[in-house]
């Protein structure tokens, strides 16, 4: 039996299918793709003529959308016809942490996996492969396939489905040269015929040796666990971030010193505000929570570490923020460069800059907040609070203000912080911003990206994450 696919449907037009199913669509013109989404506005989104306005910023899609939508690949609120069409199709609806019920605060919610089952099991074809893109906790599969199965009464009309897990590994940001060059494809599953309509697309523009395929549950715990052993490198590097901080260790060279070791290696070792995304902690949780249901305790507290660390890293670099300007930040004006939870992106889900925020706010600081990418309304919503476009420098009360440019945001300021590595800020006119800002004027560099010996040339106080205060 060979399983020939011809036309593709996935589900969840968002930061992973929109980006995945474009770098298919480009490598597969003869293979049909609609993305579904239920939120219409979002749909529109990928299909409005202005290319920049696509619903997510990443460097290359635009190019490809132009060159592949309206070819072989759609953008389209229509579920019945599309997922009925569809050989394969994919499920990338988003897999929020619980909220309420069991397992909250830890737990996926698979509602929206659920949901996308039950239309697969109304709709779809006989034969149908379906593949999990979202990330997924370990034994969702089985759900997948009960529901399938369960949606159909009669046993002898039921129809036949292959369920593969595929996770994704692209990070925002780089998530077309992730896709293009992936440095593995991982296809999880039991039907070999299944399995080898995947690879078959997937060889198209990956080295086959590349594509990894393994049991269904191996795929769905490996995706939980790399995102878990990142998120643990960087818990690890901020812890010794602080301990630069008192020994006078320089981390750049520590990380530089450890990263060279082959069997450590030298990504993702930069101290910083803490990691973000919708992904890492999501991750985590997940873990922590089926380890609990398995009984390891013992696995589940050695994750929870990791997120403690993370926490503990944005609540300590601005209770030092506070500290360095006289121990109160009350009316005091704050240059916020950078919002987004890492460069190259508009998405801030978790980005440790709403939590440093709110706290700066909490103290009383007026905020003004520049970000390449994130837009005020985005910043609005985040900060669950409204723009305050006057500062009232006599009120005591916290508040933000959004800023096009990173003059404009600095004007006044006592403090610059730096909290994404976007390019820009690695550039910044010193000249030109000291003689905006208030004296004595500081840059709190918590990403490590600024050249810091020009900034101190123009009379700046400055501070470096992982670095012995030089100001003492
Ligand atoms: C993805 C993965 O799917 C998630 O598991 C992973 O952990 C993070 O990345 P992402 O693409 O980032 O999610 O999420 P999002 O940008 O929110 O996109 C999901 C889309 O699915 C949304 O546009 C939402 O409207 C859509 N959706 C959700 C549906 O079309 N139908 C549903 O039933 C539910
Ligand atoms: C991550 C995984 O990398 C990707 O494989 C998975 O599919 C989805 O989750 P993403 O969250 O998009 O991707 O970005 P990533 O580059 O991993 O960065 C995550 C966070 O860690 C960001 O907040 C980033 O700023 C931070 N980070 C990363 C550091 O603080 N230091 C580093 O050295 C690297």
């Amino acid at each position: 039996m060979t399983l020939k696919v011809k036309n593709i449907c996935c589900i969840g037009a968002g930061y992973v299918g929109g980006p995945t199913m474009t770098v298919l669509a480009n490598y597969c013109p003869d293979i049909h793709i609609n993305v579904i989404d239920k939120n219409k506005d979002r749909i529109n989104a990928w299909n409005d003529e202005d290319l920049s306005k696509l619903p997510i910023y990443e460097p290359g899609l635009k190019e490809l959308i132009k060159k592949c939508r309206g070819r072989n690949i759609f953008f389209t609120t229509k579920v019945k016809e599309s997922i009925s069409k569809a050989d394969m199709i994919f499920i990338s609806v988003n897999t929020p942490t619980k909220e309420k019920g069991v397992g909250a605060g830890q737990a996926s919610d698979l509602k929206w996996i659920e949901a996308s089952a039950r239309e697969i099991a109304k709709y779809s074809k006989d034969n149908a492969i379906i593949i999990e893109k979202s990330t997924l906790p370990v034994k969702t599969a089985e759900t997948i396939k009960e529901i399938l199965d369960a949606s159909q009464r009669k046993l002898q009309d039921r129809k036949k489905f292959f369920v593969l897990s595929n996770p994704e590994f692209l990070a925002e940001g780089n998530a077309i040269n992730d896709l293009e060059y992936p440095d593995r494809v991982l296809i999880g599953g039991d039907n070999e015929f299944a399995i080898q309509a995947l690879i078959d697309i997937y060889s198209r523009w990956v080295d086959p040796k590349k594509i990894i395929t393994t049991n269904l549950w191996s795929s769905e715990l490996s995706k939980l666990c790399a995102n878990a052993f990142l998120a643990q490198r960087i818990s690890s590097i901020n812890s010794i971030s602080a301990l630069c901080e008192r020994t006078g260790a320089d981390i750049n060279e520590v990380s530089k010193a450890i990263g060279t070791d082959s069997r450590i290696g030298s990504k993702f070792l930069n101290a910083g505000v803490g990691f973000g995304g919708s992904c890492f902690k999501k991750d985590i949780l997940n873990l922590i929570y089926i380890s609990n249901f398995y009984g390891l305790k013992e696995v589940a507290k050695y994750w929870e570490q990791v997120l403690k660390i993370n926490h503990w890293q944005a609540k300590r670099l601005s209770t030092i923020v506070v500290e360095k300007l006289f121990g109160t930040i009350t009316d005091k004006k704050i240059a916020i460069l950078g919002f987004s939870f890492k460069a190259n992106t508009n998405d801030t889900r978790e980005s440790p800059a709403i939590e440093i925020c709110n706290s700066l706010i909490e103290e009383g600081a007026k905020l003004s907040i520049y970000d390449p990418k994130v837009n005020r309304e985005q910043i609005e919503k985040d900060l669950n609070l409204k723009e305050n476009k006057e500062f009232n420098f006599h009120s005591g009360i916290g508040s933000w203000q959004f800023s096009n440019n990173i003059s404009s945001a600095s004007k006044n300021a006592d403090a610059i912080l730096i909290l994404t590595e976007w390019a820009e800020f690695m550039n910044i006119n010193w000249s030109e911003v000291s003689t905006k800002m208030r004296p004595p004027s500081w840059v709190f560099d918590l990403r490590n990206v600024v050249n810091i010996e020009e900034a101190k040339e123009y009379g700046i106080k400055t501070w470096r994450v992982g670095f012995e205060e030089p100001n003492k």
